[in-house]
């Protein structure tokens, strides 16, 4: 598997890829009709994301790559209060090989130790939350943002 910076061309598709690496983390039985456009709405920004972090000095995307893609990171550095990690897929063909594990850490690596990190996790995403806190994430107890599928607030304490 190889780790480097994202390119252009590794996000041709890329909706397709975020289609079917979400499901089913992002969705349960009771999603209301908004909650699901919320996540087609996730799928139909993640060209536009994954486009705009490879040109923006503040924001670091990571891909792991075997012939094909098999798991991006963004990590974005220009909230006020913490450095953010932003998307984290891996495809399923890939997850359960310590992929996400390898980009989390370049992710921080990137970052800075030194940096409390901060990122938002669907609250029923059991499988994400237990993977960021084997990585040092804690639940923060709040909700970040106002989305319709509430996300749990996680913080990577800086190391000191
Ligand atoms: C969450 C996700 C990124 C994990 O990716 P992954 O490549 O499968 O994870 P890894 O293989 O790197 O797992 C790393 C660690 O988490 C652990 N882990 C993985 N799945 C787990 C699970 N279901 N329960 C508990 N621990 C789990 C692994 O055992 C491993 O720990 P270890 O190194 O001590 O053995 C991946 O499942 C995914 O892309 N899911 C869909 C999108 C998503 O939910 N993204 C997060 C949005 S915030």
């Amino acid at each position: 598997m190889e780790y480097r910076n994202g390119k252009k061309e590794d996000f041709i598709n890329i909706e397709k890829f975020v289609k079917d690496a979400i499901f089913p983390s992002f969705y349960r039985d009771d999603l209301s009709e908004e909650q699901l456009k919320e996540n087609e709405w996730v799928i139909s920004v993640s060209e536009k994301s994954c486009l705009s972090a490879i040109e923006r000095k503040d924001c670091g995307i990571l891909v792991a790559h075997e012939n094909e893609l098999a798991g991006f990171i963004i990590a974005d550095k220009s909230p006020k209060d913490h450095p953010e990690i932003d998307w984290l897929i891996v495809s399923h063909k890939y997850q359960g090989k310590g992929v996400a594990k390898k980009l989390t850490q370049m992710a921080i690596e990137w970052i800075g130790e030194k940096e409390a990190i901060k990122l938002g996790v669907i609250h029923f995403n059991k499988r994400a939350i237990k993977f960021y806190e084997k990585l040092g994430f804690k639940d923060s107890g709040k909700i970040v943002g106002k989305h319709k599928i509430p996300r749990i607030l996680m913080i990577r304490e800086a190391s000191s």
